[in-house]
């Protein structure tokens, strides 16, 4: 199977977890990448079957919209019962990394307010310790090379992701060769550099339901 396929099966798996939640005033949480592509086009599927969505980013709210899926603000919305988004690593422990498509800060902000997060990911993304994939932060660009320093002492290569601009008006900064034995720890050490809105680190609030896809089928791991 290819990654495609992969990721193909892991959107249909996401979507078969979820249709038992699904009700009139049901509101879906939606991530970022192309794994959420593909689940926001299954999920287009029962698009009437339940209220409608909140996005983690406007790329994926604008998929939505052509769908004809409902999309609303976060501040107009109750509970989430369930977020749905992709990974760049995950770790036996469910937690992430995240923020390759730099949608890190609106992801972890529907993360937060949802009762239930089902990252989708195919087994490539499972990894024994974070951080071969480098760590994004999102920063004010003004604090770039503050935030930059700082992250060197921390032990990491920072490099600036050029010609990117987040959905909130920021840079981000993706760092290399981290150490990351302690995710929750560095996740709060580097939350406390000024200058940065949020780091890609999932671990103080990891998912909860991981469907990892694989060659004999999707898996489905809990903490
Ligand atoms: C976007 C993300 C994505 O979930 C992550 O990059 C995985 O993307 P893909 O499904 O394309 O591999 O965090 O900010």
């Amino acid at each position: 199977m290819t990654q495609d396929e992969l990721k193909q099966a892991v959107a249909e798996a996401a979507v078969k977890y979820i249709l038992p939640m699904l009700e009139d005033d049901t509101i879906v949480g939606v991530g970022t990448g192309s794994t959420a592509n593909l689940f926001i086009d299954e999920l287009a599927k029962y698009k009437n079957d339940f209220d409608g969505t909140v996005a983690s980013s406007k790329a994926s709210a604008e998929r939505l919209n052509k769908h004809g899926i409902p999309v609303y603000e976060l501040n107009g919305v109750g509970n989430i019962r369930v977020y749905v988004d992709g990974a760049d690593e995950s770790n036996e422990y469910l937690h992430l990394i995240k923020g390759g498509g730099a949608a890190l800060t609106r992801e972890k902000i529907v993360a937060a307010c949802s009762e239930e997060f089902v990252c989708i990911a195919d087994e490539s993304k499972m990894v024994k310790v974070l951080g071969d994939f480098p760590l994004p932060v999102e920063v004010i660009p003004m604090a770039r090379g503050y935030v930059a320093r700082e992250l060197v002492k921390l032990g990491g290569d920072p490099v600036y992701r050029e010609g990117v601009i987040t959905d909130n008006g920021n840079q981000i900064l993706d760092v290399y060769n981290l150490d990351i034995l302690n995710p929750a720890e560095l996740e709060k050490s580097i939350d406390g550099i000024v200058g940065v809105v949020t780091n890609g680190l999932f671990a103080k609030r990891p998912a909860d339901v991981l469907l990892l896809a694989t060659k004999e089928g999707v898996k489905t791991l809990k903490r």
